[in-house]
């Protein structure tokens, strides 16, 4: 059964940042565009184990994982180069009065 689960703020991520959510498990990382646009998708790169909510960056709408550059579409956890081949799982995010919920059920 999903559950919504409390993330942060609006005002604790900063436009243009991700972060690991705590709590979840399988980890969740929770993206927000540099439009100010909430995704959400598995915190572990499919590639090596890494972090992307704590190290990953947001190109645009595209998540790229530092360690070797990876790339995944944010809204969609499609992987967009080598060397990831499996996309990352996405889940829904909700924004409501000012707190901001992952959905720990994953959308693929
Ligand atoms: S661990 Fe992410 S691209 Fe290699």
């Amino acid at each position: 059964m999903s559950e919504r689960h409390l993330a942060c703020t609006v005002d604790e991520l900063e436009p243009g940042t991700s972060m690991t959510v705590k709590g979840p498990v399988p980890a969740i990382a929770l993206h927000r565009t540099e439009s100010g646009a909430f995704f959400a998708t598995a915190d572990t790169c499919t590639h090596e184990e890494w972090s992307l909510g704590d190290e990953g960056d947001l190109e645009g709408d595209e998540l790229v994982c530092p360690l070797h550059m990876a790339r995944f579409d944010l809204a969609t956890g499609k992987a967009l180069c080598l060397p990831a081949t499996l996309g990352l799982a996405t889940y829904d995010v909700v924004v409501e009065a000012g707190q901001v919920f992952v959905v720990t059920e994953p959308r693929t």
